[in-house]
C-alpha cells in the first residue's frame, strides 16, 4: 500500500463539483506532481487530503483511514491529527508570522525539534544565514523557502506544496525546484502542485493532470510532456487567456 492513497475524491461548492472522482497515490520518499490549470481542482484536492474540506471517497494515509465512506466520514481526522500523524502542507501564500524571526517561524512548527535539527533544515534549504531575521525582511522568493522549511519542521512523511513557485522569477524557482527534489531523495515525500508545467515535469517521479476536477492525464513526466491532452488543456487554455489579454490592451 502506497503512503498517501486516494480514492474516487469528490469536493462539491453548492451543485458544482471542483473535485470529481480522483484517485491517486504517493509512495513513501517519491515526488508526486499534480498540474493543472487554474480552477482545476488542485488546491481543493489538497485541502480535502489534508482536512481542511470534506470530501466524498476515501483518503488513507500510511494504512490509516483519514476519511472515507459511512460511518468513518463522521470520524474523519482533523487536520491537526493528521499532521500529527505525519502530514504537512504548505499553503498557496506563505502564511507566515511576519512578526517572528525565520527560526522562530520553525520552532512554532516543530515544537518537538530540537534547534539543531531546525538548524539543518534551514541550512538544506540556502536559509541559515537568515535564521534571526524578522520574516519582513526577507525576499518573496525567500519567504516561499520559510514556508517549506516551516512544513518540513514538524519531520512529516509527506508535505503537499500548494504552488510553492508561485510569484518566483525563473532562477528563484530552478532553485526551489532543486530544494525539492532534495526533500524528497531525503525520504520526505511530496506532493507538488503548480500550475506551471516546467517546474514540475522537471523534477517528479510521477505525474497527474488534473482539469475540471478529474485526472485527464498521468504518468511519468516524459509521457506528460508529449500527451495531446494535456498540451490542449493547457496550450488551448493558454492561447484564449492571451486573445483576452490582447483584447483589453
Ligand atoms: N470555498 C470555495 N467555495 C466555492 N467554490 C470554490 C471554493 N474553493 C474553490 N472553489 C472552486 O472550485 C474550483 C477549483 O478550485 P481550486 O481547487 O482552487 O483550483 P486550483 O487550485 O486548481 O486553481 C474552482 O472553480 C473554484 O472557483
Ligand atoms: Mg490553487
Amino acid at each position: 500500500m502506497a503512503l498517501l492513497e486516494v480514492q474516487g475524491l469528490s469536493v462539491a461548492f453548492g451543485g458544482s463539483k471542483a473535485v470529481d472522482g480522483i484517485t491517486l497515490q504517493v509512495e513513501s520518499g517519491q515526488l508526486v506532481g499534480l498540474i493543472g490549470p487554474n480552477g482545476a481542482g488542485k488546491t481543493t484536492t489538497v485541502d480535502a487530503v489534508t482536512g481542511f474540506v470534506p470530501p466524498t471517497g476515501s483518503v488513507t494515509f500510511g494504512g490509516i483511514l483519514l476519511d472515507g465512506p459511512g460511518r468513518f466520514r463522521r470520524h474523519a481526522l482533523s487536520p491537526t491529527k493528521r499532521a500529527r500523524l505525519g502530514l504537512a502542507r504548505t499553503w498557496q501564500s506563505a502564511e507566515l508570522f511576519v512578526d517572528l524571526t525565520v527560526m522562530d517561524n520553525l520552532r512554532v512548527a516543530g515544537e518537538r525539534n530540537a534547534d539543531a535539527a531546525l538548524e539543518e533544515i534551514l541550512e538544506s534549504l540556502g536559509l541559515l544565514a537568515f535564521s534571526g531575521d524578522l520574516v519582513t525582511a526577507l525576499s518573496h522568493g525567500q519567504r516561499k523557502l520559510v514556508g517549506v522549511a516551516r512544513a518540513l519542521a514538524a519531520s512529516p512523511k509527506l508535505v503537499c506544496m500548494d504552488e510553492p513557485a508561485a510569484g518566483l522569477d525563473t532562477k528563484e524557482s530552478e532553485h526551489l525546484g532543486k530544494r525539492i527534489r532534495e526533500i524528497a531523495d531525503h525520504g520526505t515525500a511530496v506532493l507538488l502542485i503548480d500550475h506551471d508545467m516546467g517546474l514540475v515535469l522537471s523534477i517528479s517521479d510521477y505525474v497527474y493532470v488534473l482539469d475540471f476536477g478529474k485526472v485527464i492525464a498521468q504518468g511519468p513526466p516524459a509521457e506528460i510532456r508529449t500527451n495531446d491532452q494535456v498540451i490542449e488543456a493547457y496550450l488551448g487554455r493558454r492561447h484564449k487567456e492571451q486573445l483576452a489579454a490582447e483584447a483589453t490592451k
